[in-house]
């Protein structure tokens, strides 16, 4: 059985901010996505969803930690082992016209996979390949193919990005961000799309902000705050019981949840002598660590909150829900 494992993920970045220092975007993240499980991934903005699911299709390589797949560690694949990977491992990102060249007829997405994947296979063969895959994912060919991005509506090319990702053997699916883009129908098709193929077996990290979506589609849940995990179990104990207190904000919000967010509902981390101020440009929970200031330089003056490297202690509060302890 094939199963993806994220073990003890960290990932600093260089902050973008004046403070400099560096961004803990993860700390020592762990959890395992088995065959045919969703596993909701929420979050709010700048808490490190996206880095997680670019750690696992290997575009941001991780500070420690490993990613395996089937026990091989992704980071250790040769070119080929990659390109296997990828059959396997695929990932759809939240804005669709972005992964579409406007000058090129939107079915080009496929063409690209046809020359790494398939390039023994008749064009007759190929062709029944495309509208199998168009046809998982209700889409009609004659309504996409040979058409300009502009000339399909968000749920079309979002669903015909999750078609390439069928045309391969896909087993694991990282969907970031994917509903936020559509409108409310659009929504509820492309969600019981994902209902189906999780039921033949796909495997999906649905990646979102949003706690309804969240709650609709996935068996476990991971609520993800400062780039650590603060709750995980399974979905219904997490909507149903929730044990931290940042769970429980997220839920009493929402009624609003499709406002966007916004960031001053979360809190800087109360630390021992930390002055209760947050640095950074107020977008993103950008808190720099072990801040190395220069002592003559601009910026050495007032203390600047740190969050500890370290995650908080996550305890297991009933079997297969854990919780972490106050940060
Ligand atoms: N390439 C990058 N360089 C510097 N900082 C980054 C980069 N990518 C993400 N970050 C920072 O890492 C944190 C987590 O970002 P991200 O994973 O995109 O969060 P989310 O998807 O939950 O909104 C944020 O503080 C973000 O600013
Ligand atoms: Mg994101």
């Amino acid at each position: 059985m094939s199963e993806l494992k994220v073990h003890e993920v960290s990932k600093l970045f260089q902050a973008t901010t004046r403070a400099g220092g560096l961004t803990p975007a993860l700390r020592k993240v762990s959890f395992e996505l088995r065959q045919g499980e969703v596993i909701s991934l929420i979050g709010e903005s700048g808490s490190g969803k996206t880095t997680i699911g670019k750690v696992i299709l290997r575009l941001v390589r991780p500070s420690s930690g490993t990613v395996t797949y089937d026990g091989k560690d992704i980071t250790r694949y040769s070119a080929r082992g990659l390109r296997d990977y990828y059959r396997h491992v695929q990932g759809v990102f939240q804005d669709p016209f972005s992964s579409y060249n406007p000058i090129y007829h939107a079915d080009r997405v496929f063409d690209l996979l046809r020359d790494v994947y398939f390039a023994r296979l008749s064009d007759a063969a190929w062709n029944d390949k495309i509208d199998a895959a168009l046809h998982a994912v209700a889409l009609n060919p004659s309504d996409v193919l040979g058409k300009y991005p502009h000339e399909l509506s968000g749920g079309q090319q979002q669903r015909l990005l999750i078609a390439r990702a069928l045309l391969l053997d896909v087993r694991v699916l990282v969907a970031d961000e994917i509903i936020s883009m559509l409108d409310a129908s659009t929504r509820v098709d492309v969600l019981n799309l994902l209902v189906k193929l999780k039921q033949e077996g796909l495997a999906i990290l649905f990646i979102t902000h949003d706690l309804s979506l969240g709650n609709y589609v996935s068996d476990r849940t991971i609520i993800l705050r400062h780039g650590a995990i603060a709750e995980i179990g399974p979905t219904e104990m997490i909507f149903g019981n929730p044990q931290h207190d940042y769970t429980k904000m997220l839920l009493s919000a929402v009624p609003e949840l499709h406002k966007k967010w916004r960031h001053t509902a979360l809190g800087p981390v109360a630390l021992p002598g930390d002055d209760g101020a947050v640095s950074g440009n107020g977008s993103a929970a950008v808190i720099p660590v072990a801040v190395p200031s220069n002592p003559n330089g601009r910026g050495a003056t007032a203390p600047v909150p740190v969050i500890p490297l370290e995650p908080p202690v996550l305890h297991e509060f009933e079997p297969g829900h854990l919780v972490a302890e106050p940060e």
